[in-house]
């Protein structure tokens, strides 16, 4: 299972309606997907897909060693082939890795079900929240906020040309960021 890392203080949301479409979190390691879809579950009783435990379950491997052993292009497949799997549903959250969105097919693959949520955070905010994981293959080696800035910079472009709302998450907690991209589906 992905470990969270924690964002700003509380983390409680408040109760809503089910939604018709779908959520895709998007955007660079750390920015606080997985902690926001783990909000909606708890909070909003919607459902999640973690899309890279999803993928390192069916592969029954760790996401390190799909990258190790099958490699990235492998990897980025079963990201297309997910997405594309993941059509039919309605109110839920896909919680979508890091360089998912950087591939155009699966950017109109969201677009089709849902809605597609920019998180964004600064790189030192990025770096406090990544520093203590072991489980991001493209990190490995390059933990710090110089190579994280210089990576994030690099899918800048692409990470907003997908975004339907970009949210920032600095000095936010999960309560705040749910509630104001809820506000987007009202
Ligand atoms: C990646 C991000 C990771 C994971 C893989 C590649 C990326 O997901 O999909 O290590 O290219 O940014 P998280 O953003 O959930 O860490």
């Amino acid at each position: 299972m992905k470990k969270m890392e924690s964002l700003q203080g509380g983390e409680t949301c408040p109760k809503t309606a089910a939604i018709n479409s779908n959520i895709f979190l998007i955007g660079f390691m750390g920015s606080g997907k997985s902690t926001i879809s783990a909000c909606f579950k708890k909070n909003y009783g919607m459902d999640v897909v973690e899309m890279d435990d999803w993928i390192a379950r069916r592969e029954g491997m760790s996401i390190n060693e799909i990258f190790r052993v099958r490699g990235e292009s492998y990897f980025r497949d079963a990201e297309t082939g997910l997405l594309r799997e993941l059509q039919d549903r309605t109110n839920t959250v896909i919680s979508c890795g890091g360089g998912t969105p950087l591939r155009e097919v699966n950017v109109a693959e969201m677009k089709k079900s849902g809605k597609v949520f920019l998180l964004t955070a600064s790189p030192r905010t990025i770096y406090d929240r990544v520093k203590g994981s072991r489980d991001r293959p493209l990190l490995e080696g390059h933990k710090n906020v110089e190579y994280i800035a210089e990576m994030l910079e690099s899918r800048r472009d692409r990470y907003e040309a997908a975004a339907d709302v970009i949210i920032e998450t600095d000095h936010k907690n999960a309560s705040e960021i749910c509630a104001e991209i809820m506000k987007y589906l009202q």
